[in-house]
C-alpha cells in the first residue's frame, strides 16, 4: 500500500452561493449545501447529512483514523494503515459493488489528516462542536456563518503520575471547571477513602472515576485514555448514536459501566446483519475482530473500552491465524 499511497495536498474550490468551499482529494470531491454533503469520485456519487459526516470526520482525525475502518455511514469511510489511509465509497457495500460504482484510493495518513481539517474549518460554524451531544450544541445547517474559533480537537493532557498524586501535571476533574453533565446528576461523585500503611505516604492514591466522566463535554471521544505498552483502556461518555460504524481490525473489549448502550453489529465487508447486542450496567463483551458495529446511547452512559494496541494483529486476524474472537466456549 505505502508505495502507492499519495501525498497530495487537498485542492479548495470557490465558495458556493452559501459560502461554503468545495474541495478536491485525489479522486474523491467534496461540497456541501445547507443540509447535505456531496461526494462525487470516478463513476460515482454520495449524499450524507452534514451533522453525520461532520461528527465522524472531526472523530475520525482526532483518532488518527483509528483501529481498522471507520465507516461514516453504509459507503464512505477510511481505512486505516498506519501510516497510510484508505479513503472508500462503496468499497464494502455489496449493492455498490456489484453495480461497480466502488472506489477506494490510498494517501499518506498526513494527507488526509491535513486535507480533512482543511473541510471541517471551513464547514464548520461558531456555535456547532461536532464533539458535544446533539442536544448540547448548535445546528451545523443552513449557510455560513463565522467559521468557529473553537479548537476542532481536544488535546490530551499527560499525568506524569496517578491522578491526584503530588507532581502530577494532570488538571484533576474538580478543577477543570466542568460541571457534573445533566445526566449523571445523580452518580456519586465522593472520593475514596485512602488508608496507606506507614511509609508509603504520597505514594498511593486513587480517584472516582465517575466523577471524572462525569464531567466530560464531548460524547464517543476518550475522556482518560491509559497506555500500559501496548495495552489500551479509555473511558468515555456516550450520548446519542457514535457518528461513526466501526470496522474492526482486532478484538476490542467494551465494559459498561452505567445505563445502556444498543450495539448493531454488522458483517464487516458486506454490511448484513450480524446482531444487535444490548449491553446494560455491568456487562462485558468483545466486539469481534470480523465486524462493524455502531452504538445507540438513548441517555448518557459510561463505557470503558480496552484495546490491544499490538501491531501485528490486524494481519493475524485478516490472515485467518487468529480467530475473529477471543476465547472458544
Ligand atoms: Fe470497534
Amino acid at each position: 500500500m505505502t508505495e502507492e499511497a499519495k501525498n497530495v495536498d487537498i485542492v479548495v474550490g470557490p465558495a458556493n452561493h452559501l459560502g461554503y468551499s468545495s474541495f478536491q482529494l485525489g479522486g474523491f470531491e467534496f461540497s456541501r449545501d445547507e443540509y447535505f454533503v456531496h461526494i462525487k469520485w470516478p463513476k460515482g456519487k454520495h449524499v450524507m447529512e452534514i451533522d453525520r459526516f461532520l461528527r465522524a470526520m472531526v472523530r475520525d482525525i482526532g483518532w488518527g483514523f483509528f483501529y481498522g475502518w471507520i465507516f461514516f455511514d453504509d459507503v464512505f469511510g477510511t481505512h486505516n494503515h498506519y501510516g497510510t489511509v484508505d479513503i472508500f465509497a462503496g468499497a464494502y457495500d455489496e449493492g455498490c459493488k456489484a453495480a461497480g460504482i466502488d472506489y477506494l484510493e490510498t494517501f499518506t495518513s498526513d494527507s488526509v489528516s491535513k486535507g480533512f481539517e482543511t473541510i471541517s474549518k471551513n464547514w464548520i460554524n461558531e456555535g456547532y462542536d461536532p464533539l458535544n451531544a446533539p442536544m448540547e450544541t448548535g445546528s451545523p445547517m443552513g449557510e455560513k456563518t463565522r467559521e468557529s474559533d473553537k479548537p476542532l480537537l481536544r488535546n490530551f493532557i499527560a499525568a506524569k503520575r496517578m491522578l491526584g498524586l503530588k507532581g502530577d501535571v494532570a488538571v484533576r476533574s474538580d478543577e477543570t471547571g466542568h460541571p457534573i453533565n445533566r445526566a449523571f446528576a445523580d452518580v456519586p461523585v465522593d472520593n475514596p477513602d485512602i488508608e496507606v500503611e506507614p511509609g508509603f505516604e504520597g505514594q498511593l492514591h486513587a480517584i472516582n472515576l465517575f466523577d471524572h466522566i462525569a464531567r466530560s463535554d464531548v460524547t464517543w471521544n476518550p475522556s482518560i485514555s491509559s497506555a500500559t505498552r501496548n495495552s489500551l483502556c479509555c473511558v468515555t461518555s456516550e450520548e446519542h448514536m457514535l457518528p461513526v460504524i466501526h470496522g474492526n481490525d482486532r478484538n476490542e473489549w467494551f465494559f459498561q459501566l452505567s445505563d445502556e448502550i444498543h450495539w448493531k453489529v454488522q458483517d464487516k465487508n458486506t454490511g448484513r446483519p450480524r446482531g444487535i447486542i444490548v449491553m446494560k450496567a455491568g456487562d462485558v463483551c468483545a466486539m469481534p475482530a470480523d465486524i462493524r458495529h455502531q452504538g445507540f446511547s438513548p441517555k448518557r452512559s459510561m463505557l470503558m473500552v480496552m484495546e490491544n494496541a499490538s501491531p501485528d494483529l490486524p494481519e493475524l486476524y485478516a490472515s485467518g491465524k487468529l480467530a475473529p474472537y477471543p476465547i472458544e466456549f
